[in-house]
């Protein structure tokens, strides 16, 4: 039994110290960019159980991780999901954790969630107008999911940020409108790039928005003064001037932020995902299953891990099939 403390060190000196887990493949909505319409979701047993998640997050934990984010699908719409935030909220070694929903849940849990110890929550929100944010979620509500932000708000997250992917003729005509919802709510928005992760019944290539022309409009629009925060992450903020919003842009084409990855996903299937946009992955849920009462040999496998993460991504618009053909619902994001 080793008892000094470690930490995750990669081939190319990055320190691991950032784990997004998705807890479920489930969702309540289908975003178009997400999943196909008519989407299967994994049986039971082919997911983790929320006390295997735990035994994950634990074992990075134990690894010097600090910061934990539950993704999904939609992590909320998972039965019993609050517990496991609690148990992981209960971590010594957890300075942040933090989760990405898609709102529809808050209405509900914002305060248990809040209770359990998440300091942030993002929220999806691609459209202002219900009968568009129907088309692009197919089924969801944006009434709800507006309830769902106002009690988070109640609840007294740390921070709040809402999440947007710009779609060219899909909703791009909303950017100014989802900028001021998130000045007069006095929390931060962050544009995402469409990442050709999944497939999808849209042309990717044609509604394609880069962060560049993003940031131009806006920069048309809005008093933006560059932020120093650096959330070690591939996003970067900007401060709307006299207000409390900033606004962050997350570019996987446009800004390759590869070299400072703190970071891996592990799927709700156990597969540990080294990097967004390579293949490379160890399955955990074998471990788990072969050694109920031995951590052990998780540890070991995470730790040799980090030989296989590989130094970057390789996203491409051009190419006929996406880089990965994998659902942003099971790595999460
Ligand atoms: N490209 C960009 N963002 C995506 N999301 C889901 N699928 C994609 C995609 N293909 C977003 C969701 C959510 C966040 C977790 O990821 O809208 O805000
Ligand atoms: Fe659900 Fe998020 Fe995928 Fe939309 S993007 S279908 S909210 S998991």
């Amino acid at each position: 039994m080793q008892t000094s403390p470690k930490n995750l060190i990669d081939a190319f000196g990055r320190q691991v110290d950032y784990i997004r887990l998705s807890i479920t493949d489930r969702c309540d909505f289908r975003c178009t960019y997400c999943m196909g319409e008519d989407v299967s979701f994994l049986p039971r047993d082919e997911v983790l159980s929320l006390e295997e998640c735990a035994r994950i997050v634990k074992a990075f934990v134990s690894l010097g991780v600090s910061k934990v984010r539950i993704t999904g699908g939609e992590p909320l719409v998972r039965k019993n999901a609050i517990w496991l935030f609690e148990e992981i909220g209960q971590l010594a070694g957890v300075r942040e954790l933090v989760t990405t929903t898609n709102g529809s849940q808050l209405e509900h849990q914002a305060q248990a969630l809040k209770a359990s110890g998440v300091k942030r929550i993002n929220i999806s929100l691609d459209s202002l107008n219900p009968e568009r944010f129907r088309n692009i979620t197919r089924v969801g509500d944006l009434d709800k999911v507006l309830r769902g932000i106002a009690a988070a708000k109640q609840s007294g997250f740390e921070n709040i940020k809402l999440n947007s992917v710009l779609m060219r003729g899909i909703n791009d005509d909303e950017i100014l409108d989802l900028v001021r919802f998130a000045i007069v709510q006095e929390i931060d928005i962050s544009f995402i790039e469409e990442m050709p992760i999944g497939s999808v019944d849209h042309a990717r290539d044609s509604s394609f928005v880069s962060n560049i022309e993003t940031l131009a409009t806006l920069q048309q629009n809005f008093p933006l003064i560059s932020s120093a925060l650096n959330t070690g992450g591939p996003a970067r903020y900007w401060q709307v001037a006299e207000t409390h919003t900033k606004i962050g842009f997350i570019s996987p084409h446009s800004h390759n932020f590869c070299e400072a990855c703190n970071r891996v996903r592990i799927t709700c299937k156990g597969e540990l995902y080294l990097c967004l946009g390579q293949d490379d992955k160890i399955e955990l849920m074998p471990i788990l299953r072969a050694n109920p009462n031995d951590d052990e040999p998780l540890i070991n496998a995470i730790i040799d891990s980090m030989k296989i993460k590989p130094k970057g991504h390789d996203f491409d618009l051009q190419r006929a099939a996406p880089a990965v053909i994998r659902f942003m619902s099971h790595t999460g994001g």
